[in-house]
C-alpha cells in the first residue's frame, strides 16, 4: 500500500515560457498532430524566443499550493522541463555550446520548481516532477527543425552519431540527478516523450535504476519503458479498472498549456463527475491547469476550480482515502467506501428514491446526504427466506428528497455496523 493507491485527486500544471504568447507547451513548435493536437504551427526560433523574456511577475506557489489544498488535492506534478527543452529550474547542465537553456538566464531568474516543490511540502502536499525524455532544443538530441516539420510518428530524425547521444544521455540523466538531488524529497517522477526512442536508447533501466536510488521512496510513472508504478491514461477514464495503480491525467480545456483560444471547455460539474467516476473504480484523477505567462491562473479556470473546491469541501470524505465501492451492477452510478461506509455519487438527479443492492442489510445504521448531514429515510429487503437469517445481503431504497441535491453531484453517506458487503 502506498499513500498513491488512495490519493485519488491530484493536481497536474502544465507551463513554460511560451505562456507568455499564449501558445500550448512544446507542441507548436513541431506544429502539433492536428487534429488530435491542434495547437498551431508556429516557427522553431520563433518559439524559442520568448525564453529570453520570461518573467511572471504574478507567480506564487503558496497560493497555488493552498489551492490544491482546499481543493482536496494530495499530490501536484509540475513541468520541470516538457519536451521544448526548456528547464523551469536551475541547471547546472548546458545544451552544446550554448549556456543552460533555463529559467536561471530569464529576467526572473528565480528557481520555480524549487518555489513550487516548498510550497507544495508546506501545505502537505506531495511532490511531482514532470520530465520529458524528448528535448526538442538539445543539438545533440538532436532539437527539431523547421525542416523536420510535419512531425511525423516513428519519423523522427535520429542523433547524428552514437557519440552525440551518449552526450545527450549524460545531459539528461544529469538533469534528473539535479532534480532528485537538490529539491529533497520527491514523491513521484513523471516521465513523458519515450515514444521517440526505444528503452534501450533512453538506458531506460539504468535511469530507473539512478531515480530510485536518489529517491528511494518515489514513484514512477509508466513512461519510462519498463518502470511503471502506476499507469497513466491520458484524457479519458479507462473502460474497466486497471488492475494496478493508475491515474488519469486530464485537461479542462483541449490543451495542457495556457491558450486563449483554446475555450471548448468542461464544465466544474462534468469535472467533478469525472472525479467521482475514477474514484469509483479505484483510480487518481490528475486534473491539469496551465498558469498563464504572468504565472496566474485564467479567470474561466479559477471558476471551475471555485467549484470544485466548493463541492469538495462538503464530499472529500467520499473520494480522497476511499477505494472503489460496489460492484458496477449493485448500484447505477460510481460508490466508494470508506471502512464501514459506503458513498453512492448521485450523478443523475434521482426522480424520488435510488436503490443500491449487495450490501448486508441488517448492519445498515444510517444513511445521510453527506453535503448537508440530511438523515434519510429509506427501507431494505431481503428474499423472504433471508427474514430468518441473521445477515442477509439485500437492497435498500433511499428516499432523496429535492433539498438535498446538490447542484453538482450529491453524495449519500451509508453508516453500516460492520464490513457493508462482501471484499
Ligand atoms: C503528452 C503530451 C503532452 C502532455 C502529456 C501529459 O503525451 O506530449 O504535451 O504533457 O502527454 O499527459
Amino acid at each position: 500500500m502506498s499513500w498513491f493507491d488512495t490519493a485519488r485527486f491530484g493536481l497536474f500544471i502544465h507551463w513554460s515560457h511560451s505562456s507568455q504568447k499564449g501558445l500550448e507547451v512544446s507542441w507548436p513548435l513541431v506544429g502539433g498532430i492536428p487534429p488530435v493536437l491542434d495547437c498551431g504551427d508556429v516557427p522553431v526560433d520563433e518559439y524559442h524566443s520568448t525564453a529570453a523574456t520570461f518573467d511572471p511577475q504574478s507567480w506564487d506557489a503558496g497560493s497555488l499550493a493552498r489551492r490544491a489544498r482546499d481543493l482536496g488535492m494530495q499530490y501536484a506534478v509540475l513541468t520541470t522541463k516538457h519536451h521544448d527543452g526548456y528547464a523551469m529550474f536551475h541547471t547546472k547542465q548546458s545544451s552544446g555550446s550554448q549556456p543552460p537553456f533555463s529559467i536561471e538566464q530569464s529576467p526572473f531568474g528565480r528557481d520555480i520548481v524549487r518555489e513550487y516543490a516548498d510550497a507544495m511540502r508546506e501545505e502537505g502536499i506531495r511532490v511531482g516532477f514532470y520530465f520529458s525524455l524528448i528535448d526538442w532544443h538539445h543539438p545533440d538530441y538532436p532539437a527539431f527543425t523547421e525542416a523536420d516539420k510535419p512531425y511525423t510518428f516513428g519519423k523522427w530524425r535520429q542523433p547524428e552519431s552514437p557519440q552525440a547521444w551518449e552526450r545527450y544521455i549524460d545531459f539528461m540523466f544529469a538533469q534528473v540527478r539535479e532534480l532528485l538531488t537538490d529539491y529533497s524529497q520527491i514523491d513521484v517522477i513523471w516521465f513523458d516523450g519515450h515514444w521517440e526512442r526505444t528503452p534501450e536508447q533512453w538506458k531506460a533501466q539504468e535511469l530507473e535504476e539512478m531515480v530510485r536510488s536518489l529517491q528511494p521512496e518515489i514513484l514512477i510513472n509508466d513512461r519510462l519503458p519498463g518502470a511503471g508504478d502506476f499507469e497513466t491514461p491520458e484524457q479519458f477514464v479507462p473502460p474497466q479498472p486497471l488492475e494496478g495503480p493508475w491515474e488519469t491525467c486530464m485537461t479542462i480545456g483541449k490543451l495542457w498549456g495556457y491558450d486563449p483560444r483554446d475555450t471548448d471547455r468542461k464544465s466544474a460539474r462534468q469535472l467533478i463527475h469525472t472525479l467521482c467516476e475514477v474514484a469509483g473504480r479505484g483510480g487518481n484523477l490528475l486534473l491539469n491547469v496551465g498558469p498563464m505567462g504572468d504565472g496566474s491562473l485564467p479567470p474561466a479556470i479559477i471558476e471551475r476550480l471555485d467549484e470544485i473546491e466548493r463541492w469538495m469541501s462538503a464530499n472529500k470524505e467520499a473520494v480522497v482515502g476511499t477505494q472503489a465501492g460496489l460492484e458496477p451492477w449493485q448500484f447505477y452510478g460510481p460508490s466508494t467506501r470508506s471502512g464501514d461506509r459506503v458513498y453512492l455519487h448521485l450523478l443523475m438527479r434521482p426522480y424520488e428514491s435510488v436503490s443500491v443492492r449487495g450490501v448486508h442489510v441488517k448492519r445498515l445504521r444510517s444513511v445521510r446526504a453527506l453535503s448537508t448531514g440530511e438523515a434519510l429515510t429509506f427501507d431494505t429487503r431481503t428474499a423472504i427466506v433471508d427474514l430468518v437469517n441473521p445477515d442477509p445481503l439485500g437492497e435498500v431504497t433511499i428516499q432523496v428528497p429535492e433539498k438535498v441535491i446538490d447542484p453538482s453531484a450529491t453524495v449519500l453517506a451509508l453508516e453500516f455496523a460492520e464490513q457493508p458487503f462482501a471484499n
